[in-house]
């Protein structure tokens, strides 16, 4: 399987340093990024081409990680879903608006290919999905980050929003993935609070689940990317096992 990357930060990085030790079971070949440098720098680790534009990338490829932006998913997915091809959706936050989720799912099933949206940073979601079978009561999610991983500054913990996740993603455009990931896979809205904490380095998403199955509750406690501290090494790590997961035959608790 040939994949290509649109957007090569802190995301397409760790899956490029997977694929360059040979740890990625598809071949890495085609990168695009606004910023071309960014380009050439992941390309050059895996023998790799930089091309100038999407579109150059969509006959060669069978999947499109995106791992850019919320607006990219908007205004780039449908290009790739168009030409009948897979994409990985890192930026969640943007499939949140039913107008857009709906328009991709439409392309998507027109031209016969898929939209996955990986797990990212955090955990639960299996437990979440197979919930939603019966009633969930409550979902809670709560993220708690240094504030520098939310873009702020602050000497004191400081509760930035409570609210459910669809006003949350509008507020918090690149640092709500885990909300809109939880709140789709629930298949509801969600409780969502989320605190700039400066006791912490981590990133942490506290989760809550009640329904008529029971009850969890999930913590999880991110190392955060080098490259950019908003993001959490997991959600590249959960890109890299889907990758991996759609050559296996055998696919455990998905
Ligand atoms: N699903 C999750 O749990 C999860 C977790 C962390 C980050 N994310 C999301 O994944 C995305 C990537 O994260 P990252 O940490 O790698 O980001 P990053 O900022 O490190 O890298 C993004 C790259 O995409 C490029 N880019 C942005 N918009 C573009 C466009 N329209 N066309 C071409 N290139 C474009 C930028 O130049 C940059 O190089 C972000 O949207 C982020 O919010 C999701």
């Amino acid at each position: 399987m040939i994949v290509g990357i649109l957007g090569c930060g802190a995301i397409a990085n760790i899956i490029t340093n997977f694929a360059s030790e040979g740890k990625l079971g598809v071949e890495i070949k085609y990168f695009y990024d606004r910023d071309m440098e960014r380009a050439e720098n992941l390309a050059s680790q895996v023998d790799g081409r930089v091309v100038l534009d999407l579109k150059d990338m969509l006959s060669h490829v069978d999947l499109v990680i995106e791992a850019a932006s919320p607006k990219a998913v908007e205004e780039m997915v449908p290009i790739i879903l168009k030409e009948g091809k897979d994409v990985i959706v890192m930026s969640v936050g943007g499939l949140l608006n039913p107008k857009i989720r709906l328009n991709l799912e439409k392309l998507a099933k027109k031209n016969n290919c898929k939209i996955y949206a990986p797990s990212g940073a955090i955990v639960g979601l299996d437990g979440i999905k197979a919930a939603s079978l019966g009633k969930i009561q409550r979902v809670t999610l709560v993220t708690r980050k240094p504030p520098r991983s939310l873009g702020i500054t602050t000497e004191k913990e400081t509760i930035l929003y409570q609210g459910k996740a669809t006003e949350a993603v509008k507020k918090f455009p690149l640092n709500i993935n885990v909300a809109a990931t939880v709140s789709m896979a629930a298949g509801q809205e969600i409780e969502v609070k989320i605190i700039a904490d400066p006791q912490v380095d981590r990133n942490m998403h506290e989760l809550e689940v009640v329904g008529d199955f029971g009850e969890f509750h999930t913590m999880t406690s991110n190392l955060r990317c080098s490259m950019n501290p908003k993001t959490s090494v997991m959600a590249a790590y959960s890109a890299i096992k889907l990758l991996n997961s759609l050559n296996e035959n055998l696919l455990i608790g998905t």
